[in-house]
């Protein structure tokens, strides 16, 4: 049985009843949360999006009312219309709790079967569940108020850089292969037969035009497409909020953005964040953290430790200086408490990042104990104690090697140790920095050559530019990321708009100028007429909101997202089509 409204309104909102409402004749809308029968009396929580209000069905009321009361069942649509009184039991977890509504009349909407999920906060149900049955999901409390944040940080967003001066100016989703270097979602042409669109990676070359046409500042919040792996913060489809300014420089980029980053924190979550945020190079990052994206909310920095050691006989050691790799430590605060398993499990970890091994001193009770004491001067040995500053207690823990994976492993080491030590339990702290000088190109050892570690069109430092050629590993770029707790918020950099380094920098990739104007040609033509100096940023909207939701699945804050395998369990895409369409569009499947 479903009813229809027949001219019924809702007067108000199940969240929002409180004593001051006591007598007043309303009507409600929303599902059935829960319904209990204590002795003759009928009682239902009734939910919208607002919150809950407990329903009560008494003795008086009419008989067609009661049997409607009887049939109901959780998670039934109706309408309630009756009287709010004060609750005879106050439920003080309840905003709604000091009152309740006596139900005069009630219209069945329509009818639930059993839901397959519990429709409840904090739900453990499986994660294909839960995506198969999206909006029943989403039907929870605990979702709803994610996309509330997620909305009002948007909002904060547009009005911030409205006021600013940025317009919002929407670019093609069927375009051309864009340069941010992930895998490209493809679409095939019926015009154009064998021919693709590619769905883009980011706006970036459309934005850079926008700068030409002369529009000085633009922003869209806009849906990007990578076919990479995918992870807890990385889905297929994820939005950017996405922006360019011409005019500017480094520091004009990241000053404006920390503006907005502190408003919409305050404004959606009335969280004072400190601006500016701390700045530290890529090569500072490096060496203290040994990432790119430190999570500054502790210390345990890493130490290098080689001039200790230069001279040592210990072959590890030496190994490594011979490779012009290092030698390098993190003292771990208290970590003499771990047992002999817990370090070799940690020596397992790092090898998961290329080390050969991990050495350790412990400095138990002031006496030192090392698996490779034997190997080292006692000099040495307290050299190395002394340069990390060991105190009774701590445990340190050495990495040799070349220096990216000396980085890489005790990078990743830190943050492991961490989670073991619960170092960051409880901890609610937004920590902001901006890592900047960022090297303009890394090399790919599979490939033999150099690739742009931004993407092609981010500007050398203009110190640096006299290297392009002749060490082009040396190029620090005008490049920087947003981290919060260790994860990337957001990058950008100023692009490059002068064609003839353009032409250098496309060179020091390997492209030939065909392969450059292939792909690029219609950036590098519309270069041709006069380009403003410009560049931007992107920030990953989801991720921001994941933080200001405090979950670390991506997925919680993206409505109808992908589960890990890309497939969607709700719609069951990516689908067969019907051969027709394939036909359309001159594909033959090879089998
Ligand atoms: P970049 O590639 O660094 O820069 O992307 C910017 C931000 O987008 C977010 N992000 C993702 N979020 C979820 N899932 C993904 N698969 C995913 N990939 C990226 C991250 C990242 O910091 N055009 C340049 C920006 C510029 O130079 O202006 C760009 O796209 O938070
Ligand atoms: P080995 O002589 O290779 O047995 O190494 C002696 C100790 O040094 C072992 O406990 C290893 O875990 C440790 N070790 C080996 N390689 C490295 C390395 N690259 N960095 C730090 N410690 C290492």
């Amino acid at each position: 049985m479903s009813e229809a409204l027949n001219g019924l309104k809702r007067t108000k909102m199940c969240g929002e009843l409180r004593e001051e409402n006591i007598g007043e004749t309303i009507t409600i809308m929303g599902w059935v949360q829960r319904k209990r029968n204590l002795g003759g009396l009928l009682f239902m929580d009734l939910r919208d999006r607002t919150g809950m209000l407990q329903v009560v069905f008494k003795e008086d009321v009419a008989e067609e009312v009661a049997i409607k009361g009887d049939v109901i069942r959780p998670e039934y649509c109706i309408a309630v219309t009756g009287v709010v009184v004060k609750r005879e039991s106050i439920n003080a977890n309840m905003p709604t709790g000091m009152v309740e509504l006596n139900v005069e009349n009630i219209k069945i909407l329509s009818e639930s079967e059993t839901p397959p999920i519990y429709i409840k906060e904090n739900l453990d149900a499986a994660e294909s569940i839960r995506l198969k049955y999206r909006y029943l999901d989403l039907r929870r409390p605990d979702m709803q108020s994610i996309f509330y944040i997620r909305h009002k940080a948007s909002k904060a967003i547009r009005d911030f850089l409205d006021k600013e001066g940025f317009l919002e100016i929407e670019t093609p989703m069927l375009t051309k292969s864009t340069p941010e270097g992930a895998r490209d979602y493809l679409v095939p042409s019926r015009n154009y037969e064998g021919m693709f669109y590619a769905l883009p990676q980011s706006p970036q070359l459309f934005k850079q035009l926008l700068m030409v046409s002369g529009f000085d500042r633009y922003f869209q919040i806009v849906k990007c497409f990578r076919d990479e792996d995918l992870r807890s913060n990385r889905q297929p489809e994820f939005t950017q909020v996405d922006l360019e300014m011409s005019f500017v420089e480094v520091d004009d980029i990241m000053t404006l953005n920390e503006r907005l980053i502190s408003k919409v924190f305050k404004e959606v979550l009335d969280v004072d964040v400190e601006i500016p945020f701390k700045r530290l190079t890529y090569k500072d990052a490096m060496e203290r953290y040994g990432s790119d994206k430190p999570d500054l909310r502790f210390g345990m920095e890493i130490k290098d430790i080689s001039s200790v050691v230069k001279d040592s006989e210990f072959k590890v050691f030496k190994d490594a200086f011979e490779i012009k790799g290092s030698v390098r430590a993190l003292c771990v605060k208290g970590g003499s408490s771990m047992g002999r398993k817990d370090i070799d499990r940690l020596g397992e970890f790092v090898k998961t990042y290329k080390a050969k091994g991990l050495a350790w001193i412990s400095l138990k009770d002031e006496e030192i104990k090392s698996q490779i004491s034997k190997f080292l001067s006692e000099d040495e040995l307290n050299g190395i104690i002394q340069s990390v500053e060991g105190k009774p207690g701590d445990l340190i823990l050495i990495v040799a090697d070349k220096n990216s994976v000396v980085f890489q492993a005790l990078g990743a080491l830190r943050l492991e140790i961490a989670k073991k030590l619960e170092i960051l339990k409880d901890n609610k702290e937004f920590n902001f920095s901006w890592v900047t000088e960022f090297p303009l190109v890394e090399y790919n050892e599979e490939e033999n050559r150099f690739q742009a570690a931004h993407h092609p069109f981010t500007s050398p430092m203009d110190e640096d530019i006299k290297y392009l050629e002749s060490d082009p590993g040396r190029v620090r770029a005008k490049a920087y990321d947003m981290v919060l707790n260790g994860e990337e918020l957001g990058g950008g950099s100023i692009r490059i708009h002068d064609s003839k380094l353009q032409e250098r920098m496309f060179n020091v990739l390997g492209f030939t100028s065909e392969s450059a104007w292939e792909r690029f040609g219609f950036l590098l033509e519309a270069f041709k007429f006069g380009p403003p100096p410009h560049g931007g940023l992107a920030f990953g909207l989801d991720r921001i909101v994941m933080f200001m939701a405090g979950t670390d699945n991506i997925k919680d804050v993206i409505a109808f997202p992908k589960n890990q395998n890309a497939f969607c369990p709700l719609t069951e895409a990516p689908n067969v089509v019907d051969l027709k369409q394939l036909n359309e569009l001159g594909i033959t499947l090879i089998k």
